[in-house]
């Protein structure tokens, strides 16, 4: 767990302790103070990691966490790809993106999974997030860029609550993790294993075609 005093960003500070003084809080809530904070990336330079290790497919760092709710930040290398993840037992969050990248969200019923959206989304933007929120965040650009990640509860979390699903359609199979959601994760992340729903080819070969350089990389062809 990391404290408060150690964020150097006054913002960064500002959002936290606002978080913090909120008994409950809402997507609409933090939206808006994430609009009136205005977080720079002058605010979060200190928390970049880039080049991280070739294993993993994003870099992850801890800016805070308490028992109900952590803020991250998540740096892109090109190629850099999330697998296709929930989020667990989040009752608020959200994404801000201080670069393009790609976001493909899906829907997950009658053991089906479906690609219900792609887009770039354009630097600046926030994207609200629920727990049961299903999606996958890739660059697909030429230049580095990073996110910044607020999962938060309005209750404190059990370990079961803060388990997320990803799923591994190059794997075959759909796995219950800690909470990440690299790409070809460690086995050790891994709690409980299921076989991969079913998927149109088309949605499948989309999902190849984005973690196909994070594989490449690894010496490995999908
Ligand atoms: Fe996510």
């Amino acid at each position: 767990m990391k404290i408060m005093s150690s964020i150097a960003s006054e913002k960064l500070r500002k959002l936290v302790a606002t978080l913090n003084a909120q008994e409950k809080c809402t997507n609409a809530k933090l939206l808006r103070l994430l609009e009136e904070l205005a977080i720079k990336e002058e605010d979060i330079a200190a928390y970049q990691l880039y080049q991280h290790t070739q294993e993993e497919s994003y870099g992850r760092n801890e800016i805070y966490t308490n028992e109900r709710f952590r803020i991250y930040l998540m740096s892109w290398d090109a190629g850099d790809a999330t697998a296709i993840h929930d989020h667990g037992g989040t009752d608020w969050g959200c994404v801000q993106f201080f670069g393009a990248a790609t976001h493909c969200i899906y829907k997950y019923a009658k053991n089906h999974l479906t690609q219900t959206e792609k887009t770039l989304i354009p630097k600046g933007t926030i994207v609200p997030v629920v727990g049961s929120f299903i999606h996958l965040m890739a660059n697909t650009g030429k230049e580095s860029i990073c996110t910044l990640h607020i999962y938060g509860r309005n209750t404190k979390a059990t370990n079961e609550e803060e388990k997320a699903i990803v799923f591994q359609p190059e794997k075959g199979r759909m796995v219950t993790t800690s909470g990440t959601a690299y790409l070809n994760m460690s086995e050790s992340e891994v709690i409980d294993t299921n076989e991969m729903p079913t998927m149109s080819q088309e949605d499948y070969q989309n999902y190849i075609n984005i973690v196909s350089p994070f594989y490449k990389r690894l010496g490995t062809v999908l």
